[in-house]
């Protein structure tokens, strides 16, 4: 196949910061995708319906002129987080959903959750309103191997959230292991999960690629072969629970080439185009609009999009890196070819 016309999709996870990486990278998510849900993690967080309404007018700012995006704003639960903003934002038509952080267990996650059990009054009011909520999947122990942490997640917390709360509807974000599609696979249809193209294309071997590289460093952390190829089969499935969400996660390259690196890998550039690359790797180009443009609206009871994007098989070379705005941010596959890219 050279040519692929699919409905336009939606980033059901993103990272798009404020300021000049905001600036730098809302033109890239725009050209492709219609909407994208919007990460609550800035330093304050997001937690109140009137700074998602603030922050949502600083990203459409940062869109450019002539492309039509919405950003779908997600709230930051924390320990203090009041049942009366929860029935605000149920009833704010652009916020979309709660985000949950263990504390701890990624970026700018300290104001997270230390105590899940403790906010469960918190998820039933949730539930109630039928509000999403939006979950990093990890537990924090430091005693906890962290290529484990995911799974112990799945088998501790989280089954216990979906036992004691079964109407709330849940994502189980970017999902990274066997264990975590298993989970979503066997919960009822309230439960669906993300999925990022860094965790499809590579599998843990990608961070010590005769040497470190920085750039593959993301958390949830990537895993064996084996979980990269239970979420390439879940994500091509065709199953209405798992779908496109890219977790794109900017961070200045000074900041990634350091002694103690940023966790997060920045996609947005050719999200579309990477995972264009392993649906046809999988022999499931078919499957990509499904995963990319339905699955994802259909969960959060939103319209399908109704316009178009094109793919074509011309390869071109990422760049090694995006400087504008006085600063530069590393992409993933910096300097390396891909085979598709969406005709403009
Ligand atoms: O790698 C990550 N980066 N994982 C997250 O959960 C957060 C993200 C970020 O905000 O940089
Ligand atoms: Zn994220």
């Amino acid at each position: 196949m050279k040519k692929l016309t699919i409905t336009r999709p939606d980033d059901w996870h993103l990272h798009v910061r404020t300021g000049a990486i905001l600036k730098t990278v809302m033109p890239h998510t725009a050209r492709q995708f219609a909407r994208a849900i919007i990460m609550p993690n800035l330093k304050p967080p997001v937690t109140t319906v009137a700074q998602a309404l603030s922050y949502r007018e600083e990203i459409l700012q940062a869109v450019p002129v002539g492309l039509n995006f919405t950003p779908l704003m997600t709230l930051y639960l924390t320990g203090s987080t009041s049942a009366s903003e929860i029935s605000k934002a149920a009833e704010c038509e652009h916020v979309q959903a709660f985000k949950l952080y263990p504390a701890g267990a990624t970026t700018h996650s300290d104001a997270g959750i230390s105590d899940i059990k403790a906010a469960y009054p918190l998820l039933a009011a949730l539930e109630k309103h039928d509000m999403p909520l939006l979950i990093h999947g990890e537990v924090t122990d430091e005693a906890c191997d962290i290529f484990d942490r995911e799974q112990v997640f799945v088998d501790t917390t989280l089954t216990d959230i979906s036992r004691n709360f079964p109407e709330l509807r849940i994502v189980v974000e970017h999902v990274t292991t066997a264990e975590a599609v298993q989970f979503v696979q066997s919960a009822g249809a309230r439960i669906a999960a993300t999925i990022t193209p860094q965790h499809l294309m590579f599998n843990r071997n990608a961070l010590l690629a005769g040497g470190i590289r920085p750039h593959h460093y993301c958390l949830p952390i990537i895993k064996r072969e084996h979980h990269r190829q239970a979420l390439v089969a879940a994500a091509t499935s065709g199953h209405p629970k798992f779908f496109l969400g890219t977790d794109s996660a900017p961070h200045p390259t000074s900041l990634k080439e350091a002694a103690c690196g940023c966790a997060g890998c920045y996609s947005a550039h050719a999200a579309l185009e990477l995972y264009a690359e392993v649906f046809e790797r999988a022999d499931a180009l078919d499957k990509l609009e499904g995963f990319a443009s339905f699955h994802g609206a259909d969960f959060y009871r939103l319209p399908r999009n109704l316009d178009a994007v094109t793919l074509v098989k011309t390869p071109w070379k990422v760049p090694g890196a995006y400087s504008e705005h006085s600063l530069s941010i590393t992409p993933l596959k910096a300097n390396e070819e891909l085979a598709w890219q969406i005709q403009q």
